[in-house]
């Protein structure tokens, strides 16, 4: 077999940055793996009995995390939505958020990135990714077994006696802004502005975030770091979790356009290109390309519904969800194996009126992202990047069902939907 030695030297220094961050960060105890990762000897088949928020008497300390992984003999399930920023996550996330039974967290690989890639905030460097991808499985494995702690190796400055006020939008989970974890605000204020939970609650006990995330009885992670669905295998593989993948997508079209909006500095040139109608000679095209590649064999794995994302992986795209909210959150419930409550119901019906007030309270606020503004792209961007973003991701629109213009007229006449009716079905 020819095994090119460029790959080799990359995959030994990957393995040894690993390990060097490992010793360096990890003071805690490490990731422990289960050494009989068979559902006979860890109790994952779902029949046994075991009391929850027990160590299990394993000698050796082999599988005593297992216990975490379900919740009165009820498997828990391990909700990943894998999307990428502005498109439209926040808002999917809000929908998992809401519902009572669900331990939910925004984007807890920020801090890995931040702690592991200081230097570039999204780095395209191939070792660099490798790092993340590993560390990032880790921390995910572990966060599923609310082993909240682990996190804290990630966490700059690292916390103290297990609190910390650095936990990156920590108002965006409910549970941690409410009693036991927040004793500013009680089990019914069902609407705490993320504002308010950073100013109103005091710092962040991880011990009472852990417990508060044992006592859900599910949990969901929002990533917006792992570029391709196939990065993340070995968790989905994992026969201790029972992971069930949402990937969200949107046009990349209008990715772009809420990136140029949101992010002023990193693509200030993109709106020079805009105001200007040149682009730029150092405008940095990889900002778009990236997207629709990582998309493209992302959304190319999960569609060709290999063995392993049985039953685990469901496409959702943005724009469904944004036209019809109500119906598609059903859906994803009904995937997801649990009953939607009235709290998802009520939030649905107060964020998506298609009230289109400037809400620029928060940058990443769900609200002004939300139905009415899926498709305002087509009035933001000029034509000239419409244009080249269609050509750059042709074959992603294509496989996506999201039609390309061919005028100006096209793209601003707003009574023709760019959105093709196409449905992906959970690969049950
Ligand atoms: C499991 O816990 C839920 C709520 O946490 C409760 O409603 C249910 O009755 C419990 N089931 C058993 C078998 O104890
Ligand atoms: C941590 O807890 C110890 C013992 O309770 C206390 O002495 C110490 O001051 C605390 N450290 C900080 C930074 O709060
Ligand atoms: C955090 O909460 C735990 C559990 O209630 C408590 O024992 C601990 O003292 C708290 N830590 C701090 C620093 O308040
Ligand atoms: C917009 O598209 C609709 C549907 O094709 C068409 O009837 C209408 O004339 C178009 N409006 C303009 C201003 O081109």
């Amino acid at each position: 077999m020819q095994c090119s030695w460029k790959a080799v030297i990359l995959l030994a220094l990957a393995s040894i940055a690993i390990q060097y961050t490992a010793i360096r960060t990890l003071t805690s105890k490490p990731f422990q793996l289960c050494p009989l990762p068979s559902p006979q000897n860890c109790g994952l088949g779902g029949q046994e009995t075991e009391p929850p928020f027990e160590r299990g008497a394993a000698g050796g300390g082999s599988c005593d995390d297992y216990p975490y992984f379900t919740i009165n003999a009820t498997r828990k399930t391990h909700i990943l939505v894998l999307a990428t920023t502005r498109s439209g996550s926040s808002f999917v996330g809000q929908l998992l958020n809401q519902h009572q039974d669900v331990f939910y967290l925004f984007e807890p690989l920020y801090h890995v990135q931040t702690t592991l890639i200081p230097r570039l905030s999204h780095s395209r460097n191939a070792a660099d990714r490798r790092v993340m991808l590993g560390a990032s499985r880790d921390l995910l494995r572990s966060l599923y077994g609310c082993d909240l702690y682990f996190l804290e190796s990630y966490i700059k400055p690292t916390p103290t006696n297990h609190t910390t006020d650095k936990l990156f939008r920590r108002g965006a989970s409910r549970a941690l802004c409410q009693q036991p974890v927040c004793d500013a605000f009680g089990p019914a204020d069902m609407n705490v502005e993320e504002g308010d939970c950073v100013k109103k609650c005091a710092s962040l006990n991880m011990t009472l975030a852990t417990e508060a995330c044992r006592e859900k009885r599910h949990m969901a992670i929002k990533i917006v770091r792992v570029p391709e669905i196939g990065d993340l295998r070995a968790l989905v593989e994992d026969p201790r979790l029972n992971i069930k993948v949402i990937q969200l997508v949107r046009d990349p079209r209008g990715i772009l356009s809420s990136r140029i909006e949101t992010f002023r500095d990193t693509y200030r040139l993109w709106r020079i290109w805009r105001a200007t109608g040149r682009r730029p000679y150092n405008l940095d095209l990889s900002q778009l390309t990236v997207v629709c590649e990582d998309f493209l064999s992302s959304v190319s794995t999960g569609l060709n519904h290999p063995y392993w994302l049985k039953g685990k992986y469901m496409l959702v795209r943005y724009e469904d969800l944004a036209r019809n909210p109500l119906l598609k959150t059903k859906e994803i419930y009904d995937y997801l194996g649990l009953p939607m409550d009235k709290n998802v119901e009520d939030w649905i019906h107060a964020n998506t009126r298609g009230s289109n007030e400037p809400s620029a309270k928060h940058k990443f606020g769900t609200v002004r992202d939300s139905a009415a503004n899926a498709e305002s792209w087509r009035l933001k961007l000029s034509y000239d990047m419409v244009e080249y973003t269609q050509t750059v991701c042709q074959k992603v629109l294509h496989q996506l069902g999201y039609k390309a213009v061919k005028s100006v007229e096209e793209l601003k006449n707003m009574s023709l939907s760019l959105v093709q009716d196409k449905t992906f079905v959970p690969f049950l």
